[in-house]
């Protein structure tokens, strides 16, 4: 199919030839932008707040920030000094050291943020864990990294089964009427009396920084583990994916429980010393044109599924706001519509440029910049120092308009190093000839831009989030009327995709529309509530292989009347 490509406007932008720089690029460069180069030792939080603190950017806004309750403002000298008190809290009362698995299981504040920057700067390693996550979510990530230190509010505490975890030593309550004991601290009052002063853990490289939990089509949520050089991609692909420059005003709307809103929601624009704007609560049109508007917001990251509300909402309420301090927008996560970017050219005027990446990549990848026309539908080209290809079953290099397996060659700054607890999974992200291999499938056409064609395994985009539905399929079948359960991915025009299950009862149990809700709050209860199925649909029975697996696949083609295949291996 031809696009139109859309021109560049002209602009004074950070990366101004794309071609010479793929040409000539090397990451050895970015390493004399921080002082570890020197020192061979480094920190990362050091480097996003303390270095700044230290130069002309000191008085500088590191940090906007606003909810429906508060709404506040932190330079870079005020970052430092909170981020050193958290750190103090922690090490003081918590007794965290380097390599300790510290996880933040909060709504976003400004002390989840200081909370983060704190245990990253005794090295510790840090796993923020998204508020909506209920009981069982909760245990399986603290259980598997055998987390030492939660820092979580007196609300959620009920969903945290700290008897069941032997290894989680200290838990740091922020809020109102705290019960201190052996195990439960007070953190804000611990934190009023910290010292402002702090000795930065300097760490290697490649030693642990985050740990985020993603879902794959099998098996419970794998802890996916970055390390400090990360922040080699984080600052370069700040600079010319994101454009960040001096005056920008930046704002990201991810939660920190999910990778889009640590690497460019904390590192990212704070190591290139950019005013980052924060927002907690809920989505809501008005709200979001009100904070472009109110900060006068100029670098916006967002997501598609935020934009397809954002384009439902309609065009009117757009114009009730003074969005003129816009002056670049991305997106990430899913395929971005070109109908949604055709619509941010009509209301922004502006072009959506849109980004690949993943939880396991730590960066972006594949882009669109600012400097180079931009194909609607097309998730761009590789980042310089990036080689990306598409590759058959067997890591052979496909030539252009040929539908494979999405590449990266190894060796980029932010790669995955671990799955925690699980080398084999680990290496099962490989092939031959150094290839990671991402799960998308995709094509590259002849001008080098990459399209994105879909997942190969079965793992569900729902409104951005990625869901596994062996989990939810776990958690369906602990349900009593439940016998057996298939999720699958169904195409939404908001969302992307909704998750539908598909379910065989036990005997004895009635179909009913109280059940089928029954059985939602269960998951919603039990995992989180964008894992619950949107949709049910009971069936006598499942399709499934002879050795018991159920055929997502044939599931999926029931759902969208497409023929079901091959189905030599289904059991009679
Ligand atoms: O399928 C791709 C999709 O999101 C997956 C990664 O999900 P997650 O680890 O949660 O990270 C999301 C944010 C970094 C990918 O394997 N995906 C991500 N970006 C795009 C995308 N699909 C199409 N276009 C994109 N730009």
């Amino acid at each position: 199919m031809k696009v139109e490509a859309l021109p560049v406007t002209k602009g004074d932008y950070n990366l101004a030839d794309y071609d010479q720089a793929y040409e000539s690029f090397d990451w050895k460069e970015v390493e004399k932008e921080f002082s570890w180069s020197e020192t061979g030792r480094v920190n990362l939080a050091h480097e996003a707040i303390d270095r700044h603190a230290e130069t002309h950017r000191k008085n500088k806004v590191a940090l906007y920030y606003r909810d429906p309750e508060r709404n506040e403002k932190y330079t870079f000298a005020d970052m430092k000094k909170l981020s050193n008190q958290a750190a103090n809290v922690l090490k003081n009362f918590g007794d965290v050291e380097k390599g300790d698995r510290v996880f933040i299981f909060m709504p976003r504040s400004p002390e989840l943020y200081f909370s983060i920057l704190g245990a990253i700067k005794l090295g510790a390693i840090v796993g923020p864990l998204f508020e909506a996550f209920m009981e069982g979510a909760v245990r399986d990530r603290l259980e598997d990294s055998g987390a030492k230190v939660l820092v979580t509010t007196p609300e959620l505490l009920e969903r945290v089964p700290v008897d069941e975890l032997p290894e989680l030593k200290h838990v740091f309550l922020i809020g109102d009427g705290v019960k201190e004991d052996d195990v439960h601290i007070d953190f804000m009052a611990k934190f009023k009396e910290a010292s402002k002063k702090l000795s930065v853990e300097w760490v290697d490289r490649e030693d642990g920084l985050i740990l985020h939990y993603t879902s794959g089509s099998t098996g419970k949520p794998k802890g996916v583990l970055h390390v400090h050089n990360a922040m080699l991609q984080h600052y370069q692909t700040t600079k010319w994916v994101l454009d960040l420059q001096e005056e920008d005003v930046y704002w990201c709307t991810a939660d920190p429980g999910w990778v889009t809103g640590t690497s460019y929601g904390i590192f990212g624009p704070w190591l290139a010393g950019a005013s980052n704007v924060i927002v907690g609560g809920r989505f809501k049109p008005e709200h979001w044109y009100k904070t472009i508007e109110d900060y006068g917001v100029t670098v916006w990251y967002s997501a598609p599924t935020a934009f397809r509300m954002l384009m439902g909402a309609g065009d009117e309420i757009v114009k009730q706001f003074d969005l003129g301090s816009l002056r670049h927008i991305l997106s990430v996560g899913e395929p971005l519509n070109p109908e949604v970017v055709r619509w941010g050219m009509k209301v922004f005027n502006l072009r959506i440029h849109d980004t690949w990446w993943m939880t396991e990549t730590g960066g972006q990848l594949i882009c669109n910049y600012p400097s180079i026309e931009v194909k609607p539908g097309s998730m761009g080209k590789p980042f310089p120092g990036v080689k990306a290809a598409i590759v058959d079953d067997q890591g052979n290099e496909l030539p252009p308009n040929r539908m494979g397996n999405l590449a990266i060659k190894k060796g980029w700054p932010s790669m995955m190093r671990q799955i925690w607890n699980n080398p084999q999974k680990y290496d099962s992200y490989f092939m031959p000839g150094d290839w990671y291999v991402s799960g998308d499938s995709a094509y590259m056409d002849e001008e080098g831009y990459f399209w994105f064609q879909g997942r190969v395994d079965d793992v569900i985009m729902t409104s951005g989030e990625r869901v596994g539905p062996f989990e939810v399929e776990s958690k369906l079948v602990e349900h009593p009327a439940v016998a057996e359960a298939g999720v699958i991915g169904k195409p939404d025009p908001v969302r992307g995709e909704i998750i539908k299950a598909f379910i065989a009862l036990r005997d004895g149990y009635e179909i009913s529309d109280e059940l089928k809700e029954e059985i939602r709050t269960f998951v919603k209860k039990g995992l989180a509530a964008h894992a619950a199925p949107r949709e049910i649909e009971f069936r006598d029975k499942l399709p499934k292989t002879r050795s018991g697996k159920i055929m997502r696949r044939v599931l999926k083609a029931w759902e969208l009347d497409l023929p079901t295949g091959d189905l030599s291996t289904m059991e009679d």
